[in-house]
Protein backbone atom coordinates (compact mmCIF):
# COMPACT_ATOMS: atom_id res chain seq x y z
CA UNK A 1 0.00 0.00 0.00
CA UNK A 2 1.37 3.63 -0.73
CA UNK A 3 0.42 6.55 1.66
CA UNK A 4 -2.41 6.60 0.13
CA UNK A 5 -4.55 4.77 2.56
CA UNK A 6 -3.13 8.37 4.87
CA UNK A 7 -5.07 10.32 2.34
CA UNK A 8 -2.19 11.25 -0.27
CA UNK A 9 -2.57 11.65 -3.74
CA UNK A 10 -4.32 9.21 -5.96
CA UNK A 11 -1.86 7.66 -8.62
CA UNK A 12 -2.45 6.92 -12.03
CA UNK A 13 -3.39 3.34 -12.87
CA UNK A 14 -4.85 2.10 -9.67
CA UNK A 15 -8.26 1.35 -8.47
CA UNK A 16 -9.91 2.97 -5.74
CA UNK A 17 -12.85 1.00 -4.46
CA UNK A 18 -15.00 3.72 -2.25
CA UNK A 19 -18.28 3.42 -0.45
CA UNK A 20 -20.57 6.18 -1.21
CA UNK A 21 -23.18 5.90 1.40
CA UNK A 22 -26.77 5.13 1.40
CA UNK A 23 -27.20 8.26 -1.13
CA UNK A 24 -27.23 11.88 0.79
CA UNK A 25 -24.00 13.36 -0.18
CA UNK A 26 -23.71 14.93 3.06
CA UNK A 27 -22.28 11.10 4.57
CA UNK A 28 -19.74 10.67 1.79
CA UNK A 29 -16.48 10.52 3.64
CA UNK A 30 -13.37 13.22 3.74
CA UNK A 31 -11.47 10.42 1.86
CA UNK A 32 -13.90 9.96 -0.65
CA UNK A 33 -14.65 13.30 -1.85
CA UNK A 34 -11.09 13.64 -2.39
CA UNK A 35 -10.85 10.66 -4.60
CA UNK A 36 -13.39 10.97 -6.59
CA UNK A 37 -12.52 14.53 -7.22
CA UNK A 38 -9.38 13.16 -8.42
CA UNK A 39 -10.42 10.16 -10.31
CA UNK A 40 -10.68 10.57 -14.29
CA UNK A 41 -12.91 7.87 -14.31
CA UNK A 42 -15.73 6.53 -12.40
CA UNK A 43 -17.29 3.15 -12.49
CA UNK A 44 -20.86 3.88 -10.72
CA UNK A 45 -23.37 1.39 -8.91
CA UNK A 46 -27.36 2.27 -9.37
CA UNK A 47 -27.81 3.08 -5.61
CA UNK A 48 -24.51 5.46 -5.65
CA UNK A 49 -26.61 9.27 -4.93
CA UNK A 50 -26.66 11.74 -7.80
CA UNK A 51 -25.19 14.19 -5.70
CA UNK A 52 -21.83 12.39 -5.29
CA UNK A 53 -21.04 12.83 -8.71
CA UNK A 54 -20.66 16.84 -8.17
CA UNK A 55 -17.54 16.23 -6.60
CA UNK A 56 -16.42 14.44 -9.90
CA UNK A 57 -13.91 16.61 -12.18
CA UNK A 58 -15.77 17.77 -15.20
CA UNK A 59 -13.97 16.06 -17.76
CA UNK A 60 -13.56 12.82 -16.12
CA UNK A 61 -15.31 9.83 -17.82
CA UNK A 62 -18.54 8.32 -16.16
CA UNK A 63 -19.31 5.12 -17.06
CA UNK A 64 -22.56 3.58 -15.45
CA UNK A 65 -22.95 -0.17 -14.43
CA UNK A 66 -26.14 0.35 -12.30
CA UNK A 67 -27.85 -3.07 -11.59
CA UNK A 68 -31.13 -3.07 -10.69
CA UNK A 69 -32.87 -6.07 -8.82
CA UNK A 70 -33.80 -8.94 -10.95
CA UNK A 71 -33.95 -6.42 -14.04
CA UNK A 72 -31.13 -5.84 -17.02
CA UNK A 73 -27.36 -5.63 -15.62
CA UNK A 74 -23.80 -5.00 -16.29
CA UNK A 75 -22.71 -8.64 -15.61
CA UNK A 76 -20.18 -8.46 -12.67
CA UNK A 77 -17.05 -9.96 -15.27
CA UNK A 78 -17.92 -6.82 -17.46
CA UNK A 79 -17.44 -4.60 -14.50
CA UNK A 80 -14.04 -6.05 -13.77
CA UNK A 81 -12.74 -6.25 -17.05
CA UNK A 82 -13.96 -2.77 -17.02
CA UNK A 83 -12.13 -1.61 -13.72
CA UNK A 84 -8.72 -3.39 -15.27
CA UNK A 85 -8.78 -1.98 -18.81
CA UNK A 86 -8.90 1.50 -17.46
CA UNK A 87 -6.31 1.05 -14.74
CA UNK A 88 -3.72 -0.36 -17.30
CA UNK A 89 -4.30 2.78 -19.73
CA UNK A 90 -3.06 4.58 -16.86
CA UNK A 91 -6.17 6.18 -15.82
CA UNK A 92 -7.13 7.14 -12.29
CA UNK A 93 -10.62 4.72 -11.60
CA UNK A 94 -12.94 5.32 -9.40
CA UNK A 95 -15.61 2.89 -8.33
CA UNK A 96 -18.43 3.71 -6.56
CA UNK A 97 -20.79 2.09 -4.84
CA UNK A 98 -23.46 2.25 -2.69
CA UNK A 99 -22.70 2.04 0.63
CA UNK A 100 -19.59 0.04 1.89
CA UNK A 101 -18.26 -2.01 -0.47
CA UNK A 102 -17.73 -4.29 1.88
CA UNK A 103 -21.19 -4.74 2.80
CA UNK A 104 -23.03 -6.95 -0.08
CA UNK A 105 -20.96 -4.72 -2.57
CA UNK A 106 -19.34 -7.92 -4.47
CA UNK A 107 -16.41 -5.91 -3.54
CA UNK A 108 -13.74 -9.54 -3.27
CA UNK A 109 -14.83 -10.06 -7.03
CA UNK A 110 -13.68 -6.94 -7.94
CA UNK A 111 -10.47 -6.74 -5.83
CA UNK A 112 -9.28 -10.04 -7.04
CA UNK A 113 -9.80 -9.21 -10.55
CA UNK A 114 -7.79 -5.96 -9.95
CA UNK A 115 -4.79 -7.69 -7.96
CA UNK A 116 -5.01 -10.27 -10.93
CA UNK A 117 -4.29 -7.63 -13.10
CA UNK A 118 -1.30 -6.72 -11.13
CA UNK A 119 -2.97 -3.25 -10.20
CA UNK A 120 -3.06 -1.78 -7.09
CA UNK A 121 -6.08 -1.55 -5.36
CA UNK A 122 -7.25 0.87 -2.02
CA UNK A 123 -10.09 0.17 0.20
CA UNK A 124 -12.50 3.30 1.14
CA UNK A 125 -15.37 2.18 3.68
CA UNK A 126 -18.55 4.00 3.40
CA UNK A 127 -21.52 4.06 5.79
CA UNK A 128 -23.88 0.71 5.32
CA UNK A 129 -27.56 1.31 4.70
CA UNK A 130 -28.40 0.10 7.74
CA UNK A 131 -26.69 2.08 10.00
CA UNK A 132 -27.60 5.24 7.93
CA UNK A 133 -31.09 4.38 7.96
CA UNK A 134 -31.11 3.82 11.82
CA UNK A 135 -29.93 7.27 12.47
CA UNK A 136 -32.10 8.48 10.43
CA UNK A 137 -34.89 7.35 12.76
CA UNK A 138 -32.75 7.47 15.96
CA UNK A 139 -32.90 3.36 16.05
CA UNK A 140 -30.16 2.27 18.13
CA UNK A 141 -28.95 -1.24 16.77
CA UNK A 142 -28.17 -2.83 20.20
CA UNK A 143 -28.77 -1.45 23.79
CA UNK A 144 -26.56 -2.97 26.82
CA UNK A 145 -29.16 -5.27 28.41
CA UNK A 146 -31.21 -6.34 25.65
CA UNK A 147 -29.44 -6.47 22.63
CA UNK A 148 -25.92 -7.74 21.98
CA UNK A 149 -26.29 -9.09 18.41
CA UNK A 150 -27.06 -7.52 15.40
CA UNK A 151 -27.08 -9.32 12.16
CA UNK A 152 -26.89 -7.77 8.73
CA UNK A 153 -28.09 -10.49 6.53
CA UNK A 154 -30.13 -10.42 3.17
CA UNK A 155 -33.34 -11.25 1.52
CA UNK A 156 -31.79 -12.00 -1.86
CA UNK A 157 -32.33 -15.31 -3.34
CA UNK A 158 -31.11 -15.64 -6.77
CA UNK A 159 -31.78 -19.75 -6.73
CA UNK A 160 -35.24 -18.87 -4.31
CA UNK A 161 -33.87 -20.40 -1.26
CA UNK A 162 -33.31 -17.91 1.71
CA UNK A 163 -30.44 -19.98 3.24
CA UNK A 164 -30.09 -18.09 6.73
CA UNK A 165 -30.06 -18.82 10.49
CA UNK A 166 -33.53 -18.82 11.32
CA UNK A 167 -33.36 -20.24 14.57
CA UNK A 168 -31.01 -17.59 15.42
CA UNK A 169 -32.39 -14.71 13.79
CA UNK A 170 -35.67 -15.61 15.85
CA UNK A 171 -34.21 -15.77 19.14
CA UNK A 172 -34.97 -13.79 22.19
CA UNK A 173 -32.65 -10.24 22.25
CA UNK A 174 -31.48 -10.51 18.70
CA UNK A 175 -31.89 -8.00 16.52
CA UNK A 176 -30.99 -7.77 12.50
CA UNK A 177 -31.49 -5.41 9.77
CA UNK A 178 -32.50 -7.47 6.05
CA UNK A 179 -30.83 -6.41 2.91
CA UNK A 180 -32.46 -6.46 -0.43
CA UNK A 181 -35.59 -7.66 1.29
CA UNK A 182 -38.72 -6.40 0.00
CA UNK A 183 -39.44 -8.93 -2.96
CA UNK A 184 -38.77 -11.68 -0.64
CA UNK A 185 -40.46 -10.46 2.37
CA UNK A 186 -43.60 -13.09 2.31
CA UNK A 187 -40.70 -16.15 2.29
CA UNK A 188 -38.62 -14.15 5.24
CA UNK A 189 -41.90 -13.89 7.53
CA UNK A 190 -42.81 -17.22 7.00
CA UNK A 191 -39.18 -18.36 7.60
CA UNK A 192 -39.00 -16.37 10.55
CA UNK A 193 -42.27 -17.34 12.43
CA UNK A 194 -41.48 -20.80 11.41
CA UNK A 195 -38.41 -20.73 13.78
CA UNK A 196 -40.39 -19.10 16.83
CA UNK A 197 -40.60 -15.49 16.18
CA UNK A 198 -43.69 -13.99 17.66
CA UNK A 199 -45.73 -11.85 15.23
CA UNK A 200 -45.92 -9.21 17.53
CA UNK A 201 -41.73 -9.04 17.05
CA UNK A 202 -40.88 -5.26 16.36
CA UNK A 203 -40.22 -4.45 12.22
CA UNK A 204 -39.05 -1.16 10.95
CA UNK A 205 -38.65 -0.85 7.22
CA UNK A 206 -36.79 2.36 6.08
CA UNK A 207 -36.98 2.91 2.08
CA UNK A 208 -34.76 4.93 0.05
CA UNK A 209 -32.93 6.20 3.34
CA UNK A 210 -31.28 9.69 3.64
CA UNK A 211 -32.75 10.81 0.20
CA UNK A 212 -35.74 12.98 -0.61
CA UNK A 213 -38.56 10.38 -1.01
CA UNK A 214 -37.27 8.64 2.65
CA UNK A 215 -40.00 6.27 4.00
CA UNK A 216 -40.21 4.78 7.69
CA UNK A 217 -42.47 2.34 8.96
CA UNK A 218 -42.88 0.88 12.12
CA UNK A 219 -44.59 -2.41 11.87
CA UNK A 220 -44.56 -6.48 12.90
CA UNK A 221 -43.84 -9.35 11.54
CA UNK A 222 -47.43 -10.43 11.21
CA UNK A 223 -48.24 -6.96 9.65
CA UNK A 224 -45.09 -6.97 7.59
CA UNK A 225 -46.34 -8.11 4.19
CA UNK A 226 -49.66 -5.33 4.88
CA UNK A 227 -47.43 -2.62 5.81
CA UNK A 228 -45.44 -3.60 3.01
CA UNK A 229 -48.57 -3.12 0.56
CA UNK A 230 -50.05 -0.15 1.97
CA UNK A 231 -47.28 2.05 1.90
CA UNK A 232 -46.22 0.56 -1.80
CA UNK A 233 -42.57 0.04 -0.50
CA UNK A 234 -40.50 -1.70 -3.68
CA UNK A 235 -37.25 -0.58 -2.12
CA UNK A 236 -34.62 -0.02 -2.29
CA UNK A 237 -35.05 -0.62 1.52
CA UNK A 238 -34.20 -2.47 5.18
CA UNK A 239 -35.60 -4.44 7.06
CA UNK A 240 -35.14 -3.94 10.98
CA UNK A 241 -36.31 -7.04 13.25
CA UNK A 242 -35.97 -6.75 16.87
CA UNK A 243 -35.74 -3.43 17.55
CA UNK A 244 -38.06 -0.77 18.95
CA UNK A 245 -37.23 2.42 20.95
CA UNK A 246 -39.54 1.51 23.47
CA UNK A 247 -36.60 -1.16 24.60
CA UNK A 248 -34.51 1.20 24.81
CA UNK A 249 -36.40 4.00 26.46
CA UNK A 250 -37.14 6.66 23.21
CA UNK A 251 -39.78 7.69 21.88
CA UNK A 252 -40.28 6.97 17.77
CA UNK A 253 -39.43 10.00 15.70
CA UNK A 254 -42.23 12.16 13.86
CA UNK A 255 -40.90 11.14 10.96
CA UNK A 256 -42.03 7.14 11.54
CA UNK A 257 -45.41 6.15 10.39
CA UNK A 258 -47.31 3.23 12.14
CA UNK A 259 -48.61 0.10 10.37
CA UNK A 260 -50.66 -1.68 13.00
CA UNK A 261 -53.81 -4.04 12.10
CA UNK A 262 -53.55 -6.67 14.48
CA UNK A 263 -50.54 -6.04 17.33
CA UNK A 264 -50.28 -2.96 19.04
CA UNK A 265 -46.77 -1.97 17.13
CA UNK A 266 -46.37 1.24 18.77
CA UNK A 267 -46.15 0.39 21.98
CA UNK A 268 -44.20 -3.06 20.85
CA UNK A 269 -41.25 -4.44 22.52
CA UNK A 270 -38.73 -6.78 20.94
CA UNK A 271 -37.92 -8.09 24.82
CA UNK A 272 -41.27 -8.43 26.88
CA UNK A 273 -42.11 -11.14 24.00
CA UNK A 274 -42.66 -14.19 25.90
CA UNK A 275 -43.75 -18.06 24.18
CA UNK A 276 -43.85 -17.68 20.14
CA UNK A 277 -47.23 -17.30 18.95
CA UNK A 278 -49.02 -19.91 16.71
CA UNK A 279 -48.60 -19.06 13.01
C1 LIG B 1 -26.63 -4.70 -3.27
S1 LIG B 1 -27.07 -4.12 -1.67
C2 LIG B 1 -25.78 -2.97 -1.43
C3 LIG B 1 -25.59 -2.58 0.01
C4 LIG B 1 -24.53 -1.51 0.19
N1 LIG B 1 -23.25 -2.03 -0.17
C5 LIG B 1 -24.50 -0.98 1.61
O1 LIG B 1 -23.52 -1.16 2.33
O2 LIG B 1 -25.50 -0.35 2.00
C6 LIG B 1 -28.47 -3.12 -2.04
C7 LIG B 1 -29.43 -3.03 -0.87
O3 LIG B 1 -28.94 -2.12 0.11
C8 LIG B 1 -30.04 -1.51 0.76
N2 LIG B 1 -29.97 -0.06 0.54
C9 LIG B 1 -29.07 0.61 -0.19
N3 LIG B 1 -29.28 1.94 -0.13
C10 LIG B 1 -30.37 2.11 0.66
C11 LIG B 1 -31.09 3.24 1.12
N4 LIG B 1 -30.74 4.49 0.78
N5 LIG B 1 -32.16 3.04 1.93
C12 LIG B 1 -32.53 1.80 2.29
N6 LIG B 1 -31.87 0.68 1.89
C13 LIG B 1 -30.81 0.85 1.09
C14 LIG B 1 -31.30 -2.12 0.16
O4 LIG B 1 -31.65 -3.25 0.93
C15 LIG B 1 -30.80 -2.52 -1.21
O5 LIG B 1 -31.62 -3.50 -1.80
Amino acid sequence: MTGSLAGGAMAPGRVLLIGCGPGDPDLLTVRAVRAIAEADVLVVDRLVGDGVLVHARADAVVISVGKKAGGPSTSQDEINRILVREALKGQRVARLKGGDGFVFGRAAEEIAAIRAAGIEVEIVPGITAAHACAARIALPLTLRESVRQFSLVTGAAADGDLDLDWASLAAPHQAFAIYMGVRTARALRHKLLAAGAPVSLPIVVVENGTRANELAISTTLGDLIDAIAAFGVTGPAIIFGGLHWSDANLTMPDNVHVYCASVDCATASAHEASAPDVI
